[in-house]
């Protein structure tokens, strides 16, 4: 399908000429209305004339299109973003594209050959951006165009100022580009190349000829449509060339000793391995940045422990086996995306074991059931994918050997059931790395998205035979825990065959390792045969407990955890114990014909019967806000120490249906480690609002801002109205309910 810009208003600054022309009659003919906007100064800022801005516009209406002229300067943001409102009613796309150029050696750079440069590229990038941001943001959609240049990523000869405020306009588009995300409102930058009155003095004749700014045009539509995520993004365009730019940074070196006084000598005699650029990392964010500068705090701190005495790094026994949780933890792996369709969640049901035979797995099995869901174990699938594609071995910090890595354990929690199709993108973080003296273990935390919204978080415990006596530490709070069950007989015991295709079923599901299907293979890991892959039995606990204690309703699924003990092979029976404590099941896995224990301190917990899940209260009729309601709960019971720390306030609610109240609603993030209960609050509420259900989810949802809201009386507040602000703790990333 073509991108069209039917509906759409684009402004381009700077557009009676050179590369703004070209936008402009790009975008125009696709469908956009178009403000063309020229000042018509000469190229270095003097004069004035609408004539460049007039003959663009008739170019386009010409052909058909729609275009409106603007003769103001981009220091009159607000003039430009008013012509297209008064034109076409909105504003869509900015391209901030004016520019002019007062190139002079760094001695002869007068200030006004500064100022004028700051003024027409950043500044006015800066006053036409932020006059339009409000409508992006209010409209949920906005797409920005900063223009930088090569002289400013680069430096260039006779250029400070313009290489200034050209680099300038990347770091506004950085953060714009992120405090514009949550608003579908993306800010991306380009350093273009082209043949134009302002680089006709620099290059020769021909090159100017042949660079046509049509070679550029295509990468700014495709930035500013609504289709392209992209965003933050910096890219070098020209000629019908497009690549992508980063930044880069070394491992560098810590060249403080604990407890001295760190000198310049040190980083003098440690410069070299500051700048060396082997294994470089590339921190995208300033959390990136900062995680591995902290990281040497702490690790500084551990050095007593493992008696260092000269530099870190040097002194660290890590080096020798390969792992440095200082690099490593905090690393994230490249994102990963799984789609998928009813197939994929229906050969996974297969291959853990699911019948036909039982006539209530047919949800699983039938895409016509009329309850066809997804298993909740299939969680893993999309995660797994950052380990499948050898994510982990890109990681610095973590030299080790790939045969030597075994799957431990393995954590999974649900934020909402998961869909039977779609797009799911994963985020792999190395969460810790522990030294467990005979192997190490690295915890991988995977939180998997369906178009932003957190679907499920993993968290695998992979062992590294062999890797420990680093010195690292033994535990970490970040690690899931495994719990054993209680001693008493279990509460109930389900036996089940796996088949002697068993392996070879479930790898379809995207576990592809040999060792799984491939005799030879087997025999060099110490296998008499292919053995079942973990995540197999693993399946087959969940499901025995969804079915024995939840009636296969995958909406009470919350949370597994086991810890992988023994191989099963393809053939042998399992043996699931289950011990229920409240909504916790614990179970025990066994082979049944060598009673020997394969999954161990293992859990599935539930979300209570009567509880509120999205499905029962939606098929209930109920009230919308219902839902929010539960998943605050839910996050309450998980943060609620946090919550309370950061919040220390009584929220009461008050819902209304067809003008009286249907629901009231208590949320206590002041006292013990915070609660949620329906009904009043048995003293006085710091704040109380007041609000009808159909407003409250639309505020939830974002769709109005809770200030308009406020202001056109929808939502009612009592007490305490600073307090509303920090609601936002506890409502933000429920947008998408
Ligand atoms: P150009 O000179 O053909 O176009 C710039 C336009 O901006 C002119 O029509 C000018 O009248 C207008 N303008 C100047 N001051 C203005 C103001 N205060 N308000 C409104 N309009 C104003 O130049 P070109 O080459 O098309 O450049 C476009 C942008 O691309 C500039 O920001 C330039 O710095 C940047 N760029 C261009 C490169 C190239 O190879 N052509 C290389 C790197 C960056």
């Amino acid at each position: 399908m073509s991108l069209s810009f039917e509906g759409r208003v684009v402004l381009v600054t700077g557009a009676g000429g050179g590369l703004g022309r070209e936008y402009a009659l790009a975008f125009a003919e696709r469908g956009a209305s178009v403000i063309v906007n020229d000042l018509g100064t000469d190229t270095k800022g003097g004069g004035k004339s609408s004539a460049a801005a007039d003959k663009v516009v008739e170019e386009i209406r010409a052909k058909g299109g729609k275009a409106v002229a603007n003769y103001d300067s981009v220091e009159d943001g607000e003039k430009l973003i008013q012509t297209a409102l008064d034109a076409f009613g909105r504003i869509d796309v900015v391209v901030n594209n004016a520019g002019i150029l007062r190139d002079r050696s760094f001695a002869r750079t007068s200030d006004l050959d500064w100022d004028l440069i700051q003024r027409i590229h950043l500044r006015g990038s800066f006053l036409v951006t932020r006059a339009a941001w409000n409508h992006m943001k209010n409209q949920k959609f906005g797409r920005i165009i900063m223009t930088a240049s090569a002289a400013g990523i680069y430096g260039n000869f006779g250029q400070a100022n313009y290489s200034a405020a050209k680099l300038g306009m990347l770091g506004l588009a950085n953060t714009l580009a992120i405090e514009g995300r949550k608003y579908n409102v993306h800010c991306n930058t380009i350093a273009p190349v082209a043949g134009s009155r302002l680089t006709e003095t620099v290059m020769p004749p021909d090159l100017v000829a042949s660079l046509k700014p049509e070679y550029v045009a295509p990468l700014v539509l495709w930035l500013c449509h609504e289709q392209c995520q992209e965003n933050g993004g910096l890219f070098e365009v020209g000629a019908g060339w497009i690549g992508k730019l980063r930044w880069e940074r070394s491992q560098g070196q810590i060249v403080r000793k604990k407890n001295k006084s760190m000198t310049p000598e040190a980083v003098r005699d440690q410069w070299d391995k500051i700048c060396d650029f082997t294994d470089a990392t590339k921190p995208a964010t300033v959390q990136e940045s900062l995680q591995s500068m902290v990281s040497v705090l702490s690790r500084m701190e551990s050095e007593d422990q493992v008696g260092a005495n000269s530099t870190a790094a040097a002194a660290s026994p890590a080096s020798a086996s390969g792992i440095n949780p200082s690099m490593a933890v905090g690393q994230k792996l490249p994102p990963t995306t799984f789609s998928f369709t009813h197939t994929q969640c229906i050969l996974y049901a297969l291959g853990v074991g699911m019948s036909t035979k039982d006539p209530d797995h047919l949800r699983f099995l039938y895409e016509g059931s009329p309850d066809f869901s997804c298993l909740p174990t299939f969680g893993v699938i999309p995660s797994q994918a950052a380990m499948m594609e050898g994510g982990l071995s890109s990681v610095p910090g973590l030299n080790i050997d790939f045969t030597q890595v075994l799957h431990g354990e393995q954590y999974l929690e649900l934020y909402k059931p998961l869909p039977t199709s779609g797009k799911l993108t994963s985020e792999a973080t190395i969460a810790d790395v522990l030294d467990k003296g005979s192997g190490a273990v690295i915890l991988l935390d995977v939180h998997t998205y369906s178009g932003g919204e957190l679907v499920c978080y993993n968290q695998f415990s992979v062992f590294v035979v062999g890797a420990g006596g680093f010195g690292g530490k033994r535990t970490s709070e970040k690690a899931k825990a495994s719990v054993p069950p209680p001693k008493r007989a279990p509460d109930a015991v389900v036996i089940d065959s796996t088949t002697r295709d068993q392996a070879a079923l479930y790898r379809l599901s995207g576990d592809w390792n040999p060792l799984h299907i491939d005799p030879s293979f087997a025999a060099m890991g110490g296998f008499k045969a292919p053995i079942l892959h973990g995540l197999c039995s693993f399946g087959f606990a969940a499901r025995h407990v969804l079915k024995q204690f939840a009636n296969n309703d995958p909406s009470r699924f919350k949370a597994i955890k086991v810890r992988f003990v023994k191989p099963v092979m393809p053939g042998q029976s399992l043996q699931t114990e289950m011990w229920k404590e409240g909504n916790r099941i614990h179970i025990q896995c066994k082979v049944k014909e060598t009673d020997a224990v394969v999954l161990a301190g293992a859990y599935v917990d539930l979300h209570g019967a009567s509880e509120a899940s999205p499905e029962n209260l939606t098929q209930g009729g109920g009230l919308q806000s219902e839902l929010v309601f539960a998943e605050i709960g839910r996050r309450i019971k998980d943060l609620g120490s946090e919550l309370v720390k950061k919040v220390n306030a009584v929220f009461g609610w008050e819902i209304t249906k067809d003008g009286k109240t249907a629901a009231q609603w208590t949320i206590d993030l002041k006292n013990g480690s915070g609660s949620l209960h329906k009904g009043p609050y048995s003293g006085k509420a710091d704040v109380t609002f007041t609000v009808s259900d159909e407003d409250f989810m639309e505020v939830v949802q974002g769709k109005v801002n809770p200030q308009k809201a406020f202001f056109s009386g929808k939502l009612k507040v009592r007490g305490n109205i600073m307090l509303s602000q920090k609601l936002e703790v506890i409502l933000k990333d429920y947008a998408k309910l």
